[in-house]
């Protein structure tokens, strides 16, 4: 069956980020120019989805408003004669794709947040997208690449990277065949208990079936109702591959990984990156000299 909608999960409460996030979303901060939403979003457009549906709570207008037409700016630009700008925001989301919002009354988890989509999604396999992990590719996008896994394939997929072992408390950790079936999945694992070091990544295919057991999964690690709890009861019944993905994934739910990613970005940029670039040198070797 065809993927044409996917799930972007967009209630968490950012705590990483205070204040920044205390009244606006986390996935509305900025790479370079774009808010991190986006970034998802025009990947999944770009692997073939139709219907985007977002999981929102409470100061989460600022996401249904980036989506949505500007007449007040259009007009304004128009009048103004800037027409690439013009272009620009008017082109955010190509004409057939609909946005759909559901509200996560709590921020119980992440398998939670899947769960409130359940009524939008139906009977069908979708994508799940997490946009604070933006992953950048100069050729195909890395849900793309799960797709023709998905299809060939004919099971759910999870995108999976190495992370060295130190850090396997932070992600969710898989155990594969060697078909790359997904043997056993774990929400973060002490280094000495991890079955492995290939994480989840924050891009998923999965079956609608894993609805029944998000139900059923209670409270997991860090009392919240986890999406891998479901999954580790998914792979009894189904088959799940783990996908190491294409292309460097940059962690912005993180500061560090988030600042990561402006730096890289903005170094690649069309526009900005040579200018950006001979400055930072600049600085650089400056701050080297005086220490
Ligand atoms: P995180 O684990 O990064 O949590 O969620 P968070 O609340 O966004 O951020 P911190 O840890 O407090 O800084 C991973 C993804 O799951 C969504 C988030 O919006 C993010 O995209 N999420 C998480 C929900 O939609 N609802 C939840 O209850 C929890």
């Amino acid at each position: 069956m065809k993927v044409t909608k996917a799930v972007f999960p967009v209630a968490g409460l950012g705590t990483r980020f205070l204040p920044a996030t205390k009244a606006s979303p986390k996935e509305m901060l900025t790479v370079v120019d774009k808010p991190l939403i986006q970034y998802a979003v025009e990947e999944a457009i770009e692997a073939g989805i139709k219907d985007l549906i977002f999981v929102t709570s409470t100061h989460k207008r600022a996401i249904e408003d980036h989506f949505d037409k500007n007449f007040e700016l259009e007009y304004n630009l128009e009048q103004k004669n800037k027409l690439e700008m013009l272009e620009m925001v008017q082109n955010i989301l190509p004409p057939d794709v609909n946005c759909a919002y559901v509200r996560q009354k709590e921020a119980l988890g992440l398998g939670h947040a899947v769960l409130c989509a359940k009524p939008l999604v139906g009977n069908e396999p979708f994508a799940v997208l997490l946009a604070d992990d933006l992953i950048s590719n100069s050729d195909s996008g890395a849900l793309s690449q799960m797709m023709k896994q998905y299809y060939y394939q004919k099971c759910g997929v999870i995108a999976v990277q190495e992370v060295p072992k130190k850090d396997t408390g932070s992600y969710g950790i898989v155990k594969t065949r060697a078909d790359k079936s997904i043997e056993a999945i774990v929400e973060k694992p002490a280094p000495e208990k991890a079955p492995s070091t290939q994480a989840v990544v924050g891009r998923y295919i999965l079956t609608p079936e894993i609805f029944s057991l998000l139900e059923q999964v209670g409270k997991g690690a860090g009392g919240e109702i986890q999406l891998t709890d479901a999954i580790a009861r998914l792979i009894d019944s189904q088959r799940l591959i783990a996908y190491p993905f294409q292309g460097k994934r940059y962690d912005c739910g993180d500061k560090l990984g988030f600042l990561i990613a402006n730096f890289e970005l903005a170094c690649k940029d069309k526009a900005l990156g040579q200018s950006f670039a001979e400055y930072v040198s600049k600085a650089m070797s400056k701050q080297s000299q005086s220490n």
